[in-house]
């Protein structure tokens, strides 16, 4: 049976539909539409899922659809303003600190969120924040160096 869920996403009241056991993962892809959220494994390993909940870090792929009620999330789709890439976008942009792109949206949510808390990190407090999230092609050193031009 489904449930109807009040929330809102990126600053905009959402209401949807969807099972109980339903990640809120799947809700966002392929209830909402919101693909930027990346299912790179479903069990909370890779970070590629990143988004917030009440500012709150989480993988999308264990946080159920139901437990949006009322919450405040944030996923990649809200961190531009309109045509204007957020700083660490950019960042990322420049520094092509970026491959294939699929944990890219995740590490652009964990960033953000290390920003929110921390604006000035060591790279070992970015290597640290950013450990829940894999990525298979950079190597990961342009992402720590776009992260820290986007903080200065
Ligand atoms: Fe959620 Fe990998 S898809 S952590
Ligand atoms: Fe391909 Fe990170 S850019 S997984």
């Amino acid at each position: 049976k489904s449930i109807q869920v009040s929330t809102t996403i990126n600053g905009d009241p959402v209401e949807f539909l969807c099972t109980p056991d339903e990640p809120l993962l799947d809700v966002l892809r392929n209830r909402l539409g919101l693909t930027g959220a990346k299912e790179g494994c479903g069990t909370g390993d890779c970070g590629a899922c990143s988004v917030t909940v009440n500012g709150r870090l989480v993988c999308s792929c264990l946080v159920l659809g139901v437990e949006a009620e009322g919450a405040q999330i944030e996923t990649i789709e809200g961190m531009a303003q309109g045509e204007t890439l957020h700083p660490l976008q950019r960042h990322f942009i420049e520094k092509a600190a970026l491959q294939c792109g699929v944990c890219t949206p995740g590490i652009l949510v964990a960033a953000k969120s290390l920003l929110e808390k921390n604006a000035s990190p060591t790279d070992e407090e970015v290597r640290y924040w950013l450990a829940g999230n894999l990525c298979r092609c950079t190597g990961y050193d342009k992402i720590i160096e776009a992260v820290q031009s986007a903080a200065a």
